[in-house]
């Protein structure tokens, strides 16, 4: 059992343990996002022609000129700061949204520690659960410093008695992750009706292979109206069967795995996904009473129970996020450390910081430190293709993109999870990256600064600028609002990205935890006039 799973307990020897590996690379998308070219913002056009970036007070005049009224918060990032520190990391977004609807299947309350309560996504997943007559309550973190403070809010959900199987619609289809009750509710009640989020900045995201797999089990299955509804078969309870993925979807695998939790017989997922949030939703499952084997493998074995109980659990730190601090220290030519993580599912994004020249390192327990290459050597460029785990992850995918946009030489990005996760590049074509899209891949051509930042007669504070510049960028998603925000950090003059809620979706205090390791980085509310910015109260 992984450390801090607490309560929970691991399943017996792996049933079915290695099957075959996730079908990586399956999905390679057709098309990438529309308008991404080298150079392909306004911005990027006016200036490429010049020699290097405008001066910042330039750079700094322009972007704020070019943010549209009206936008909501703004995050104004002044490149050049060098960083230091350690970089809290939060509970994973993605573990702490399947573990909370997890909950609907207990019998019993389930008290869930390092749950991210600040993001906007658990705040609707909390909703979710409540419209369904879920009891949820969520506790203050500890003092800092205090035992216990390191594992963040806990979040008590009671599900002893729900009273519906319908959650609210319009909380549901504002988070897409509201799919993952549906195969909770149907177990536990025998019948669910779930709305449907459409299709999102990154791709359509069907359900399809949700509905397969639920169809396996025995329910009756429709999606029509934008709703999907499902019955169990005669008698309430769905049956153990055994269940082929097509893709090791993420979302798909836990909705089997949710439902094989209460079902009737014994449930073999072939072909699942093993990403650690899959694992520990399994961890959580088993703590609470379950019978699920081979998790982290792409065979789950589940031998359904009649019913779960209460347990307690902490939630994995999160792995995107201690990425995105690691990227950005490299990116500004940094020495940070991230914790708490834990290395191992961190395995394919350190080797490809390793491959840019950086060294990472255990620092402590549950702590690594990046520093930058050695020696005054500039970033190198790495090649990198998104897959499913244990490859590179698809969410840290716009981040690296933007790091290697300020590394020196070519390098080529391939995204094969989702079929429209390239929007960053037309954005930080904007900031002078030199990218050019064809369908699901970007050639990057690094733009490194001009000598190393902090070496002799190099930058040091207030130089540590890649070849990027300032603009205004509008992020669509919230790992593009993370590589955006990135490629700021290292850009000359001033940066502003609009789209911050979609970052705080997902990224609890992101620009708080970026200031505490030194970075000049503001959140503003964008005023009526486009110059007319100002702090939130
Ligand atoms: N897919 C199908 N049919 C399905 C389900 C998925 O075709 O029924 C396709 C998707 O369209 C996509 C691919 O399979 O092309 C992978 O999707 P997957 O189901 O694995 O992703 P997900 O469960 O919808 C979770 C995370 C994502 C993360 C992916 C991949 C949550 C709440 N979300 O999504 O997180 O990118 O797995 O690791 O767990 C993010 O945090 O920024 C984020 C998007």
């Amino acid at each position: 059992m992984r450390p801090g799973a607490g309560g929970g307990r691991r399943a017996g020897a792996a049933g079915g343990a290695g099957g075959a590996r996730g079908r990586a690379g399956a999905r390679a998308g057709a098309q990438g996002a529309a308008g991404a070219g080298a150079g392909a913002g306004a911005g990027a056009r006016a200036r490429a022609s010049g020699a290097g970036a405008a001066a910042p007070e330039v750079a700094a005049v322009a972007a704020a000129a070019a943010v549209p009224a009206g936008r909501g918060q703004v995050l104004r990032v002044r490149g050049g700061a060098r960083l230091e520190g350690c970089a809290p990391v939060s509970g994973a977004k993605n573990s702490a949204l399947a573990l909370l609807a997890a909950s609907l299947l207990c019998d019993g309350e389930v008290c869930i520690r390092r749950v991210p309560a600040r993001l906007r996504d658990v705040t609707l997943m909390r909703q979710v659960l409540e419209s369904v007559g879920a009891r949820v309550q969520a506790g203050a973190p500890g003092a800092p410093g205090a035992q216990g403070a390191e594992e963040g809010h806990a979040f008590c959900v009671d599900a002893r008695a729900l009273t519906s199987a319908r959650p609210d619609a319009a909380a549901v289809r504002s988070l897409r992750a509201s799919i993952l009750t549906l195969a909770p509710l149907l177990a536990r009640v025998g019948e669910a009706e779930v709305a449907l989020p459409g299709g999102c900045a990154i791709g359509a995201r069907p359900v399809d292979l949700h509905v397969r797999g639920l169809r396996a089990l025995g329910a009756e299955v429709e999606v029509s109206g934008g709703t999907v509804r499902a019955r169990a078969p005669a008698g309430g309870r769905l049956r153990g069967a055994r269940v082929y993925l097509d893709f090791p979807s993420v979302g798909a695998t836990e909705t089997v795995l949710m439902a094989a939790a209460l079902a009737e017989g014994t449930t073999l997922i072939e072909n699942a996904a093993q990403e650690p949030e899959v694992e520990d939703l399994a961890d959580f499952l088993n703590a609470a009473g379950g019978h699920v084997a081979g998790a982290g493998t792409s065979t789950l074995e589940i031998r359904g129970a009649p019913s779960l109980g209460g347990c307690e659990f902490t939630v994995i730190p999160d792995r995107i996020e201690a990425g995105t601090f690691l990227t950005a220290a490299a990116l500004t030519y940094s020495a940070v450390s991230v914790a708490p993580v834990m290395p191992n599912h961190l395995t394919a994004v350190l080797a490809k910081l390793e491959a840019t020249g950086c060294q990472v390192g255990l620092d402590g327990p549950m702590r690594l430190r990046l520093v930058p290459p050695p020696g005054g050597e500039l970033l190198r460029a790495a090649d990198v293709t998104s897959l499913p785990y244990p490859g590179f992850p698809t969410d840290m995918q716009p981040q690296f993109t933007a790091l290697l946009a300020g590394a020196q030489g070519s390098a080529l990005v391939r995204e094969t999870v989702f079929e429209n996760r390239l929007g960053h590049a037309a954005e930080l074509g904007r900031m002078g990256a030199q990218l050019r899209q064809d369908g699901s891949a970007v050639m990057v051509e690094g733009r490194p600064p001009a000598r190393v930042p902090g070496q002799s007669g190099g930058g040091g504070a207030g130089g540590a600028h890649s070849g990027l510049w300032g603009a205004s960028v509008s992020a669509r998603n919230l790992r593009e609002g993370a590589a955006l925000t990135l490629a700021g950090l290292a850009a000359e003059g001033e940066t502003l990205v609009t789209g911050v809620e979609h970052i705080d979706r997902g990224y609890e205090g992101f620009d708080e935890k970026l200031r505490a390791l030194g970075a000049d980085v503001a959140r503003l509310e964008a005023g009526p006039g486009p110059l007319d910015m100002k702090r939130p109260a």
